[in-house]
């Protein structure tokens, strides 16, 4: 990364939080020299991709299609086997971490949201009970309240929900496992503005009540200006600029320069 994103770390030095320095010293997340290559092309994925998540931050990760954001992002938490020693977690490389437990610490909401067959609450209990852990209803609703579903959603089945319902109650699933790290992908494309706005509000919650980490791909550059502590512009599998939301406009290279113009 650049002298622009040593700015931004000073900048987060000074503002995130308390012991904001503590943490920097070990960055929550951090990828090295990450390249991927198309098993079947040859083409470039991704490209030397270096980033550092600071615990408790708030990573905007934004760019055209097919830019890499998702394979960014499923290298976090091994969905794609990253090469060793490119990603780390708490300083660990992940790639020496049991992959389950990794998951359970990072954990992932995809584009398109998956549920299992059986209720919405099976869905909930899912990881907690892979650790023999039983949830409480008063614990699922809870976890759907925090993924704006009303409680009552429950005890329907999987198969009768909408996608914007399907994309919350997977968000509720991925909140049962008390995770470290939120991966998001796009969590809100599905859903109308108050919904978004809900579900934003939910995303700043965890960050202030729990220090929770989140990497989050959006499309929409006013969504990441409205929550975001960072972000990174990735075009053609190149991280290009790591900048405040508010400096967006100071971009310097020219796809982004365009993407950000066509987005606003
Ligand atoms: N398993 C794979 N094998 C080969 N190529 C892949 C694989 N997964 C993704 N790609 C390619 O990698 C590139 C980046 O894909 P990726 O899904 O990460 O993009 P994206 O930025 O998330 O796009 P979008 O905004 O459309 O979701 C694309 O060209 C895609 O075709
Ligand atoms: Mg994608």
């Amino acid at each position: 990364m650049g002298s622009a994103a040593e700015e931004v770390r000073e900048h987060l030095l000074v503002n995130v939080d308390d012991d904001a320095a503590g943490s920097l010293k070990t960055a929550k997340i951090r990828v090295r020299d990450l390249t991927r290559q198309s098993e079947t092309t040859g083409e470039a994925i991704l490209t030397k991709v270096s980033l550092e998540v600071p615990e408790g931050v708030i990573l905007g990760i934004i760019g055209p299609s097919g830019s890499g954001k998702s394979t960014l992002l499923r290298s976090l938490n091994r969905l794609w086997e990253p090469p060793s020693s490119s990603v780390f977690l708490d300083g660990d490389d992940i790639c020496k971490l049991d992959v389950l437990s990794l998951r359970r610490r990072v954990g992932m909401l995809f584009q398109m949201p998956a549920l299992f067959d059986g209720t919405v609450a099976d869905n909930v209990r899912f990881g907690p009970q892979l650790k023999g852990k039983k949830l409480s209803e008063e614990e699922v609703k809870k976890l759907l309240s925090l993924a704006d579903l009303d409680p009552s959603f429950a005890s329907k089945t999987a198969s009768e929900l909408s996608v914007g319902q399907a994309q919350r109650v997977a968000l509720a699933r991925t909140l049962a496992n008390d995770p470290e790290v939120l991966l998001l992908d796009e969590p809100t494309s599905a859903l109308d503005p108050i919904s978004t706005q809900n579900i934003e509000e939910a995303i700043v919650r965890l960050k202030k009540s729990r220090r929770m980490t989140t990497v989050m791909v959006s499309h929409s550059v006013k969504q990441i200006q409205r929550i975001a502590d960072l972000v990174c512009l990735l075009v053609a599998g190149e991280v290009v600029e790591v900048l405040e939301p508010s400096r967006l406009n100071e971009a310097q290279h020219p796809m982004a320069r365009r993407f950000l113009e066509l987005s606003n």
